[in-house]
Formats: structure tokens, C-alpha cells, sequence
């Protein structure tokens, strides 16, 4: 059956069937070709979209205003406190009042109830740019990444190192499972995915070929795989009280030399960043000195490696969010 998405919101992967997913992924590999090539692809002109931040962003936030602009559209930004949205105006009105204006709605907040919410009051398509639960337009770009370094996804093998629970956990497990890959999350056993999730991620996983691994063993997890992949270990909305806990937690679970020693040798590393991987950052600095952790998910070394293509991935992040934009409004 061919795929149409358009007047579809993009919330959560699984939402999304396997063939939904490979065909935003081929429709964002023609996007870079003609971005690449610098052909003009305005096929939106007249259309405008809002983009919602009530968290702090880089990469998603420019993917979607530069998606946007390429694709001839009128673009809103929001940030935190410049808008009434959950001070004065619920998440419901909001949700009403920007459908009547804008074609799409791009949102990265809290809890993944609220998106959902905006989604079933605004009468056009809702992205989620990101929640505490789920982060799904980050996935589109890390399955293109690895399917342009391999050439295929089904059967590769992944490993996701780090706070399994949060956002990025949540979400590879699902992606993964989705494509055929195989997913191993490799944490401390309290920062492993909630049940729920995870039994539903095998459910998926079969019915694609793919597996779901929950390991606390570094080098049985790290063994053989094709990607390591983790994230920061205390994310956006955790309170710093977790800081101390956190890094006693997830310190064995840093990628470094060594766990990239034990995959394979054609092992890539991935990061969706911001990452922590130096001195250079506020924050970074500050845990150097309250912790002594210069390095903290995932070593210097592996991140400037030739290994590491986690700058490929933040590109790809435009191309896929484009492809999601045109899909769903087209
Ligand atoms: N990876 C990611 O979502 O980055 P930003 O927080 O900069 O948007
Ligand atoms: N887990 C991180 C992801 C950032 C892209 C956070 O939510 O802060």
C-alpha cells in the first residue's frame, strides 16, 4: 500500500509502521541530494509553521526553521516565556489558536502527555521536538546516519551506553526494534527502560528480526556491536541534586577506548549532542571540578576520533525533520 502521511502528526516511533518510517527516510535522502546540489525545493511556499521551545535547543530548532526557509515557508519561533502557553493559556486553547493560524506545530517540552494534547485540540500536524519521554525526530537522523555508513539497517547490531531511561533510550529501543536492528542497552540496572516499554519493544522487535538486550555487563553489551551510541547523563529538566548519583551510575558505562575496542573494528560512535566530552562547556567545567570528571559520557579521544560521526548526524537532522515537515503538510 503506498504511504501517505500528510495531516499526521509525528509524536512517538511507535506511531509509526516500518514502512512509514523507510519512506521519511528515503524522501529525507533526496532532500540532502537536492541540498547538496543546491536545487530549490520551495514545494511549500505559502505555508507557515510555530515552532514551541520550553526547553533550551540548537540543532532541532535550526533543523526546523532551515527546513522551513528551504521549503518556502513562513517560520514562528517561540521560546519559553515569550509566549502565554501554560502560564495563562493551556496547552488546549494554545493548541486552537495556533491551528487556526499555522499549517504545523513543532513543540519541545516536558511531558510527552502535552504534545499528545496539542496534537488532539490543534487540528493540524504536531512534531515532537522533544519530551521527557521521547525524542523522534532525533531518530530519523541516526537511522539515516548509520544506513549512509553501512548501506543497510536490518541486522546491524547497537548499543546504547548511558541513562537507558530517558528520552534517547526510550526512543533508539523503539527505532531499533522498528528497523531490525538489534538493540542492546547497556546501564546500570536502575536506569534500564521502564517494563512496559521494553516488552512492547520485543513485540515490535520480532516482528522485524530485530532483538531487545538489556545488559549491565560493559563487555558483554559492547561486544561485537556496530554502533555505540549514548547520551548526557543528567538531561534537560533533571534537577542537579542528580548529578552525584548519576555519575557514580553511569562512570562504568562511558564510551572510551576501551568499550570501542570491544565492538567491532568498523564500529561507528553516535551522540545526538550537546555532549560532554571536555572542559569546554559551563557545565562541563563545573563537574570537572565539583566531581573530578573531565570526560564524562564519552571520552575525548572516541569523540574526535575518525570513528565518531555524531557531526553527520546533527546535518541529518535537517534533512529528516525537512522530510517530515513536507510529508505530513505536502
Ligand atoms: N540533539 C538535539 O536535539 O539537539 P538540541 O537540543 O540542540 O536541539
Ligand atoms: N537526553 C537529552 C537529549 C538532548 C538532545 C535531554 O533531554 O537533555
Amino acid at each position: 500500500m503506498p504511504v501517505n502521511l500528510r495531516g499526521r502528526s509525528f509524536l512517538k516511533l511507535l506511531d509509526y509502521s516500518p514502512a512509514e518510517i523507510r519512506y521519511l527516510l528515503d524522501l529525507a535522502r533526496n532532500f540532502k541530494d537536492m541540498k547538496r546540489a543546491g536545487t530549490p525545493h520551495r514545494y511549500l511556499e505559502g505555508k507557515n509553521i510555530v515552532l514551541l521551545f520550553e526547553k533550551t535547543s540548537t540543532r532541532t530548532r535550526c533543523s526546523f526553521e532551515v527546513a522551513g526557509h528551504d521549503l518556502g515557508m513562513g517560520v514562528t519561533c517561540l521560546d519559553s516565556g515569550s509566549s502565554q502557553m501554560g502560564k495563562k493559556e493551556s496547552i488546549a486553547d494554545t493548541a486552537r489558536v495556533l491551528g487556526r493560524m499555522y499549517d504545523g506545530i513543532e513543540y519541545r517540552g516536558f511531558r510527552q502527555e502535552l504534545v499528545e494534547e496539542l496534537a488532539r485540540y490543534a487540528g493540524v500536524p504536531v512534531w515532537n521536538g522533544l519530551t521527557d519521554q521521547f525524542h523522534p525526530t532525533q531518530m530519523l537522523a541516526d537511522l539515516m546516519t548509520m544506513e549512509e555508513k553501512f548501506g543497510y539497517l536490518k541486522g546491524l547490531r547497537f548499543t546504547y551506553m548511558g541513562d537507558a531511561r530517558n528520552n534517547m533510550g526510550n526512543s533508539l529501543m523503539i527505532a531499533c526494534a522498528t528497523m531490525g536492528v538489534h538493540f542492546t542497552a547497556c546501564a546500570p540496572r536502575e536506569l534500564f527502560p521502564a517494563p512496559e516499554l521494553v516488552e512492547a519493544a520485543k513485540k515490535i522487535a520480532s516482528e522485524n528480526h530485530g532483538s531487545v538486550t538489556l545488559t549491565e555487563d560493559v563487555s558483554a553489551g559492547t561486544r561485537d556491536a556496530d554502533v555505540l551510541y549514548t547520551d548526557i547523563w543528567v538531561s534537560m529538566g533533571e534537577p542537579d541534586s542528580v548529578w552525584e548519583e548519576r555519575i557514580r551510575l553511569l562512570r562504568p558505562y562511558q564510551v572510551n577506548a576501551a568499550a570501542m575496542a570491544g565492538a567491532k573494528k568498523s564500529a561507528i560512535f553516535m551522540h545526538c549532542l550537546p555532549s560532554f566530552h571536555d572542559t569546554r562547556t559551563a557545565i562541563g567545567a563545573e563537574i570537572a571540578e565539583k566531581f573530578g570528571v573531565p570526560e564524562m559520557e564519552v571520552t575525548n579521544e572516541v569523540f574526535e576520533s575518525p570513528r565518531s560521526v555524531v557531526f553527520d548526524e546533527a546535518e541529518n537532522r535537517m534533512h529528516t525533520i525537512k522530510a517530515v515537515i513536507y510529508a505530513t503538510l505536502c
